[in-house]
């Protein structure tokens, strides 16, 4: 009797190793503890043995065994099922496998961290500002007239309301002059859009941070301490600048700020067509008629602003030859940048 039940158990263990779902556990349950199953024949044969109570209890204890092998099985496949049934409710992101196991900041987010925490340690605010935007902020509060020939550099995206899609991040100047007023230092990063042709050096989407410092005494001395400063930061080297008069209607004077290529350091190279310098960031001191259109005092006040390519930044930083690769959505692209 023994042997045989040793014999039975060793098949049951076997059995139960394979059995993958409740039907088959069912299966086992019926050939063990069934009416015509092993346990019941194994009672039966106890007519032929002499110490039936020494081998009802082998019987029993068998039995016993069986039962709660099986109940535990049939307990794991439960509690696997329901785990699966919550795997697979969660998965309603088709993201979330990149967030979690490849994720990363997309290039222009970091450039933009990265420049917003170097300002912020100078004592700038950072604000946010619609990409919706009216003629008056885009355009008209910045010195840029109806029909002026600066307009015709920044078409854009009308909505059929008249609002439109900004084109550079100095819309926001008017309405953050009036929310605090003077003295300010304020940095806008933001999304912009132009009317493009699109190509390795032009993209219709593209970011941009602008900066205001509006105070007493403010000159083009600050303005230049303030941009070396920060490019020094972000290149963690120290940066040579230098300006250049250029021409914006919000600006007087106003200037195109050059850094010294960091490809050849200066010594000329296809990078920077050989002058040795690289633009980066055009800037001015703020025009009169932009300041009192903002509420400001004139009399009192003065200040700079800047309006910094974060797209063409991140292209300098990382070698990126193709802007479009930044809204190209492709994570191989994408994914690679850790920091700035
Ligand atoms: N908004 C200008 C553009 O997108 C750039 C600019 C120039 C911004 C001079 C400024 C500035 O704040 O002072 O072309």
């Amino acid at each position: 009797m023994k042997e045989r039940i040793e014999e039975l158990k060793a098949g049951f263990s076997e059995s139960l190793a394979l059995a993958k779902n409740e039907e088959e556990l069912e299966n086992l349950r019926v050939t063990y503890l069934g009416k015509k199953g092993y346990v019941a024949s194994l009672m039966q044969s106890l007519r032929d043995v002499a110490d039936k109570r020494a081998a009802g209890q082998l019987i029993n204890s068998f039995k016993c065994e069986v039962e709660d092998k099986i109940n535990e099985a049939a307990k794991a496949l439960a509690d696997a099922a329901i785990a699966a049934q919550i795997r697979s409710a969660k998965k309603y992101n088709p993201t979330l496998k990149f967030a979690e196991e490849l994720g990363s900041y997309h290039p222009i987010t970091l450039a933009t961290k990265e420049v917003e925490e170097i300002f912020r340690g100078m004592g700038f605010t950072i604000e946010d500002y619609a990409e919706v935007v009216d003629d008056y902020e885009c355009f008209e509060a910045l010195n840029i007239p109806k029909h002026h020939p600066a307009r015709d550099m920044q078409d854009t995206y009308y909505l059929e309301n008249g609002q439109l899609l900004k084109t550079q991040t100095s819309a926001a100047q008017n309405a953050i002059m009036k929310k605090y007023g003077a003295p300010l230092r304020a940095i806008f990063p933001g999304r912009c859009f132009r009317n493009e042709s699109t190509d390795a050096c032009h993209e219709n989407t593209f970011f941009q941070m602008e900066g205001m410092m509006i105070d007493e005494n403010i000159s083009i001395s600050n303005l230049i301490y303030f941009m070396k400063t920060m490019l020094s930061e972000v290149f963690k080297r120290d940066i040579k600048v230098r300006l250049r008069p250029g021409f914006f209607p919000f600006v007087e004077p106003g200037f195109e700020l050059d850094i010294n290529c960091l490809i050849c350091g200066g010594e000329g190279c296809p990078s920077c067509k050989n002058s040795g310098w690289l633009e980066l960031c055009p800037c001015g001191m703020i025009h009169p008629n932009v300041l009192k259109e903002g509420g400001i005092d004139t009399d009192k006040y003065t200040g700079f602003a800047f309006g910094l390519g974060l797209t063409r930044l991140a292209m300098m930083k990382y070698g990126v030859k193709d802007i479009r690769d930044f809204n190209s959505g492709d994570l191989e692209a994408l994914s690679q940048f850790k920091s700035l």
